[in-house]
């Protein structure tokens, strides 16, 4: 699966971005607090907005601080998938069973610094799992190949756990970079700057598509 994200649109022209990959499965929608990352992009009022100007199911990550209080009305608004950090949420298990009583899925998401391996049981509860390939906060920044050892191991467990959770990953996933994810065992590939920043997404899309499968 291919997730663009719209970190990398055009922002006062959000409904025509995703009109441009309409052929994506997911779009990825990036909210940063200014407290959990250092910048700040959007929040309720816009997930709110796109839901209602397009059908591509929205795919919320929620880099930002006390997402446990607000993971909820991300669901509620429509999200498709609603994901929150390990490294802020207090009460993973319960989050997740709220996000999905509101009709979402649940997704957890690791930066590069933090261990799978005290996250493996929460895992059951989840709908997906978020491998950040960059730190989070900006688009645009250069993949870090160390962490396809935790891709790996989240394959590993997923498969042997016989778990229906989707492995994502997120940050530097170009046409150069797809492979080695989807090597390394990755589902859905989130691209901002490959697909935003060229003259036809629809076909970047394409392009990812076609090198993930091969
Ligand atoms: C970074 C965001 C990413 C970002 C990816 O914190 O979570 O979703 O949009 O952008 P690229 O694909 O340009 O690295
Ligand atoms: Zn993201």
């Amino acid at each position: 699966m291919i997730a663009p994200s719209i970190l990398s649109a055009d922002f006062a022209r959000l409904a025509d971005e995703a009109a441009r990959v309409s052929d994506a499965d997911w779009l990825h929608v990036d909210v940063m607090d200014n407290h959990f990352v250092p910048n700040l992009t959007l929040g309720l009022p816009v997930v709110q907005a796109l839901r209602a100007a397009t059908d591509i199911p929205l795919d919320c990550h929620l880099m930002i601080e006390d997402p446990d209080r607000w993971a909820v009305g991300y669901a509620e608004a429509g999200a498709y998938n609603v994901t929150v950090h390990a490294e802020a949420v207090r009460d993973p298990i319960r989050t997740a069973a709220d996000i999905r009583a509101a009709g979402g899925k649940a997704g957890l998401s690791l930066k590069p610094g933090t261990s799978l391996d005290d996250w493996s049981d929460a895992l059951a509860h989840f709908d997906t799992l978020l491998v950040m390939t960059v730190e989070p906060g900006f688009g645009g920044q250069s993949f870090m190949p160390e962490t396809m050892a935790k891709v790996r191991q989240a394959r590993r467990l997923v498969d042997t756990g016989h778990l229906t959770v989707v492995v994502q990953v997120d940050g530097g996933i170009n046409a150069d970079t797809i492979g080695q994810a989807a090597e390394a065992g990755a589902d859905c590939f989130v691209a901002g700057s490959a697909v935003y920043s060229t003259e036809d997404p629809a076909a970047a899309i394409a392009r990812l598509r076609q090198l993930a499968a091969d």
